[in-house]
């Protein structure tokens, strides 16, 4: 009798936590050159999710970004698109699991500029302080997540 209530309860738990086990399908944009984009998709990669990358040039790039709501602030190398929200750039992928459980109404996550010692972007133990920020449907940004500085 206690241990059929256990069960159910562990059943219940499983239920009401949707730990992102499943699998992610990332489009990745980005020029052809970059090696820190190529960085990233493969910290994605390593995550278990999927990847699909386009070169595009740079102009068109421009564009695309533009197009997604990322404004010049907010952009950084390669723009991704996952299950309705825009990634750009070095975000890490705790970070866009955590955003696809929550689901906030936002265009997406974006880590501006190119922050050292992020993924795609090591620099041996190096970390420079950054932050991955929300960007919301209005394009104004408030921190998702801070990363100290690191030796
Ligand atoms: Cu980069
Ligand atoms: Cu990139």
């Amino acid at each position: 009798m206690k241990n059929r209530f256990l069960f159910v309860l562990a059943m219940l738990a499983i239920g009401a936590s949707p730990a992102l086990s499943q699998t992610l399908s990332f489009e990745v944009a980005k020029t052809e050159s970059c090696g820190c984009c190529q960085g990233w998709v493969e910290h994605i990669r390593a995550a278990g999710h999927q990847v699909e990358t386009s070169d595009m040039d740079f102009d068109s790039l421009a564009k695309h970004k533009t197009n997604l709501g990322i404004k010049p602030q907010h952009a950084s190398c390669h723009t991704a698109t996952v299950d309705g929200y825009v990634i750009e750039g070095h975000v890490p992928v705790a970070d866009i699991e955590r955003l696809l459980k929550l689901r906030p109404q936002a265009i997406g996550l974006s880590a501006p500029g190119m922050p050292a010692g992020s993924p795609g972007m090591e620099m041996g133990t190096y970390r420079e302080a950054y932050d991955v920020v929300l960007v919301k449907l209005d394009g104004t940004s408030e921190v998702w997540s801070h990363y100290e500085e690191k030796q």
